[in-house]
């Protein structure tokens, strides 16, 4: 019988506004574990390493193959997704924290509203009527499709804006990922109908400006978004939009 196992030291926090504490446990080593895998043994069977009995630890997961962003946590200080942390690659013992750029739920639980209300401040949505058949959409070239693709990528997971110096609990800026994807939405032929109505978004409270160039985002996106870039671009066609005012085009 093996006699490795497996340690983890949790941030607990019992409500959103109680005091967090840390917690340890020890499960035995299974091969193939991740982070989720390990959490759900400690559900079944919620005891600390000491031998005291305590909650199921609270998170989040959907999709368990990276897609959803749900399982979004502070690994070992890294900001990631648990469901792909696989645990042989991990240093123990594996300290999980929840991120701190957003209100806490419960224990690994964070509330990511304030992302989806900045998608939905920029509207990063395509609106079409449904209620009739539209006929084919407007073609696209391979290498547009192709582009569209990666940036459409974006799961809302959290991870550029936890690693931003520019959002913090109380800041109003909404981050990285809200504005690539307006360089989505605005690069769609039928998107770009309401591009002026996002760059507005953009250039009002929490935009593009409060952004301070420090690059952390892409460097922590887990999807390879070139965030940096989409940033630049969405500088220049707000610059080209203001100048296009200012000479009353
Ligand atoms: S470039 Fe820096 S300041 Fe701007 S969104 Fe990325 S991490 Fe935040
Ligand atoms: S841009 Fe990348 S890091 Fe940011 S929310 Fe989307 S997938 Fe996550
Ligand atoms: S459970 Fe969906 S990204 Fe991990």
């Amino acid at each position: 019988m093996s006699t490795r196992s497996i340690r983890l030291r949790v941030k607990r926090q019992a409500a959103a506004n109680s005091a967090p504490y840390w917690e340890e446990f020890e499960v035995p080593y299974k091969p193939q574990h991740n982070v989720i895998s390990v959490l759900m043994e400690i559900r079944r069977n919620p005891v600390t390493r000491d031998g005291k009995a305590t909650t199921p630890v609270v998170w989040e997961a959907s999709c368990l193959e990276e897609v959803c962003g749900a399982c979004t946590m502070v690994i070992n200080g890294q900001v990631r997704q648990a469901c792909t942390a696989l645990i042989d690659q991990l240093e123990q013992p594996i300290t999980l924290e929840p991120m701190t750029k957003f209100p806490t739920v419960r224990d690994l639980a964070v509330d990511r509203s304030r992302m989806f209300e900045a998608l939905k401040r920029v509207r990063a949505w395509i609106p079409i009527d449904g209620t009739y058949d539209l006929g084919p959409g407007p073609r696209l070239s391979p290498e547009t499709q192709e582009f569209g693709y990666l940036l459409s990528r974006c799961m809302t997971c959290g991870c550029c804006l936890e690693v931003c110096p520019q959002v913090t609990p109380t800041s109003a800026f909404m981050g990285a990922a809200a504005i690539s994807q307006v360089r989505l939405f605005n690069m769609h032929p039928i998107g770009r109908m309401n591009a002026r109505e996002r760059l507005y978004a953009l250039m009002g409270e929490g935009g593009l400006a409060d952004c301070a160039n420090a690059q952390n985002c892409v460097h922590a996106c887990p999807k390879e978004i070139p965030l940096t870039e989409s940033i630049a671009a969405m500088g220049r066609e707000m610059t080209r939009h203001m100048l296009k005012r200012l000479l009353g085009g």
